[in-house]
C-alpha cells in the first residue's frame, strides 16, 4: 500500500487500533490549529525554526490517519494573517517550508487520492510559492479522497471582510438584492466555499483560544485541546480527539434526541 511506503520514511505508526471509534460517526471535517512549534524547540534549546520543521514532519502521519479514519476534510492552520508580525527570518523560513512541503509531498499526496486546497489570501504570497500552490491544487483536483485544506495567510476577519466586499460589489452591479443576502450567500464567498463546516477543531500547545481561525465556520464546532505541542502531536492524539468528539452531545440549539 502506498501509505506504508510514504510513512515508512518516518516512524510514526500508531499502534493504537481505531476499534474504540464508531466509523459511522467520524467528524466530516476536522480542523487543526498547528500551534506550539516554537515552544517545542525552545524546550529543547533549539532555534524556533527547528520546531517548524518538526511540525511539518508531524503533519505527515496526521494526514494519513485522517484519511484512514474516513474523515472527508482536514483543514490545517499553517500561517495566519497576523503571523506576518514575526521576525522576517522566521516568516521566510516558514514560506520556504511551505514551498518544500509542496515539492516533496504532492506526488505522494496525489498517489493517495488526496485533494489539496488552500485557504487564505494566497495571492499575497511570493509568486514562486503561488505557482506551487496552483500546481498542487491542479494536479490533485480530480482526486476523490481526503481534502487537505491548508490555511496559509488565513485570517477569519480578513476572510469575512473580503466576503462583504464581494457581496457589496454584486449589489452595486445589480446582480444581488440586499434581501437575497442569506447565510448561504456569505458561506459561498468564504475561502472554504463548498466545504462542510468543521465538526471538530483541535488546538495543541495549551492555549485556549481561536486566534482568528474559521470564526464563521466554527459556529457549532466541537473543540478539543491538548497541552502537547504540535511537533509531538501523533495519530494517538487525533484518535483521542475523535473518540471524545463521539461522546459529545451536539444539540445545535435544539434538545437532546
Ligand atoms: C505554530 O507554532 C506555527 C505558526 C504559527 C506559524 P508557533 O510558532 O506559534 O509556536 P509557539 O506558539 O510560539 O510555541
Ligand atoms: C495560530 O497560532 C496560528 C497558527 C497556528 C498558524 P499563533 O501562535 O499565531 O496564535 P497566538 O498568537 O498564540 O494567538
Ligand atoms: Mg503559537
Amino acid at each position: 500500500m502506498v501509505w506504508k511506503e510514504w510513512f515508512g520514511r518516518t516512524e510514526q505508526q500508531t499502534d493504537k487500533p481505531y476499534d474504540d471509534l464508531d466509523p459511522a460517526r467520524v467528524p466530516r471535517h476536522v480542523a487543526i490549529i498547528m500551534d506550539g512549534n516554537g515552544r517545542w524547540a525552545q524546550k529543547r534549546g533549539l532555534p524556533r525554526t527547528f520546531g517548524h520543521r518538526a511540525g511539518a514532519e508531524a503533519l505527515r502521519a496526521i494526514v494519513r490517519t485522517t484519511a484512514e479514519l474516513g474523515i472527508a476534510v482536514l483543514t490545517t492552520y499553517a500561517f495566519s494573517t497576523e503571523n506576518w508580525k514575526r521576525p522576517a527570518e522566521e516568516v521566510d523560513l516558514l514560506m520556504n517550508l511551505f514551498s518544500d512541503y509542496l515539492d516533496t509531498e504532492i506526488e505522494e499526496l496525489n498517489a493517495n487520492g488526496i485533494r489539496v486546497r488552500f485557504c487564505g489570501q494566497t495571492d499575497a504570497l511570493a509568486p514562486g510559492l503561488q505557482e506551487k500552490i496552483v500546481h498542487a491544487e491542479k494536479v490533485t483536483a480530480a482526486n476523490t479522497g481526503l481534502v487537505l485544506n491548508i490555511a496559509v495567510n488565513y485570517g477569519a476577519r480578513a476572510e469575512l471582510t473580503r466576503a462583504v466586499r464581494l457581496i457589496a460589489a454584486d449589489v452595486q452591479a445589480g446582480s444581488v438584492a440586499p434581501d437575497d443576502i442569506d447565510e448561504e450567500a456569505i458561506s459561498r464567498r468564504l475561502f472554504t466555499a463548498g466545504l462542510p463546516d468543521p465538526d471538530l477543531i483541535i488546538r495543541p500547545a495549551g492555549d485556549l483560544r481561536i486566534s482568528n481561525f474559521l470564526l464563521w465556520q466554527a459556529a457549532y464546532a466541537e473543540f478539543w485541546f491538548t497541552d502537547t505541542n504540535w511537533p509531538d502531536f501523533r495519530p494517538e492524539h487525533l484518535i483521542a480527539a475523535v473518540a471524545d468528539f463521539q461522546k459529545r452531545d451536539r444539540r445545535f440549539g435544539g434538545l437532546n434526541k
